[in-house]
């Protein structure tokens, strides 16, 4: 199993930094970290500094995805990819390398005007990982953060780039009708996780601005998914979609709305990725539960 690139981390464009850290610390449980001279604030799920950033910003979205390689031989032959592919490529001074604690990075746009950051070699802290209210951490390591998932225009389009220029494979894929006509997913992995970046294509896009739709964190134990559910119903968030569980990667979680507008999943439970995975194709998204409480 290649495990050479991982989801991370994400840096967030907020309009409210208070809302966002009191959300980040008690209702989903990382440890705060440093706050950057332009106000960005970082937070801890485990060793690494800063795998959420939280930047002021006039909009809430996601404001960069960063695709950490596991050693710089990978970080350079994906640069090379990336160049031979014809992408924009803009190296990371300095100074944003040591804003986010990474060796190296460079910086380029992904279809769905999503910017991301290839870095490498992320700095890890003496300081050890203890969350304020999850008990047991979260999953992470080289399995990176979590997973991502974006709505974009064009879902060919922005698979192809995934698939063939980041080298991504392909883990899965869902189309369910809606009231409002298709939907379509591709799910892809970089490492055992089922899936560290989903692509989403939906007929209601218009009345869907943002670029993000969910971030998933996945919690080491199953009680803490029960936990954080009760943290989110007592913070009295908005929940899409109630404990359940999916098809695809059998992840046990729920999802509610972040102070962002867009949603986060806390799960536990996944399958994870071996030489044997064989590639399905959902028309249902949950086998059970997942029900809107908005
Ligand atoms: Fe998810």
């Amino acid at each position: 199993m290649n495990e050479d690139l991982q989801l991370g981390y994400l840096v967030i464009d907020a309009t409210d930094l208070d809302a966002w850290d009191q959300f980040l610390t008690r209702t989903i449980g990382f440890m705060p970290g440093e706050t950057s001279v332009d106000g960005t604030r970082s937070y801890r799920m485990d060793s690494w500094y800063k795998r959420f950033q939280v930047r002021p910003g006039d909009v809430d979205d996601i404001g960069v995805v960063g695709l950490v390689a596991r050693t710089p031989e990978v970080f350079d032959s994906l640069v090379r990819r990336l160049e031979d592919a014809g992408v924009e490529l803009a190296a990371g001074t300095k100074e944003l390398c040591t804003e986010r604690r990474v060796a190296q990075l460079v910086s380029f746009v992904a279809p769905g005007d999503v910017h991301v950051e290839l870095a490498s070699s992320p700095i890890h802290s003496k300081q050890p990982f203890i969350s304020p209210v999850v008990a047991g951490g979260f999953l992470t390591g080289l399995q990176g953060l979590g997973h991502a998932v974006f709505m974009v225009d064009d879902l060919d389009e922005a698979r192809r780039f995934w698939l063939d220029t980041l080298q991504f494979s392909l883990s899965d894929g869902s189309a369910e009708e809606t009231p409002n006509g298709e939907s379509r997913a591709v799910f892809l992995h970089s490492n055992r996780r089922h899936h560290s970046i989903a692509l989403v294509q939906r007929p209601e896009r218009s009345t869907y601005p943002k670029k993000m739709l969910h971030f998933m964190v996945q919690a080491n134990e199953m009680d803490a998914v029960g936990l954080a559910y009760d943290r989110a119903l007592d913070a009295r968030l908005r929940i899409p979609r109630s404990l359940g569980r999916h098809p695809n990667d059998r992840m046990f979680s729920f999802y509610a709305t972040t102070p962002g507008g867009f949603d986060y999943e806390f799960g536990w439970g996944a399958v994870e990725i071996g030489p044997d995975w064989e590639v399905g194709q959902y028309d249902h998204i949950s086998a059970w539960g997942h029900r809107s409480l908005v």
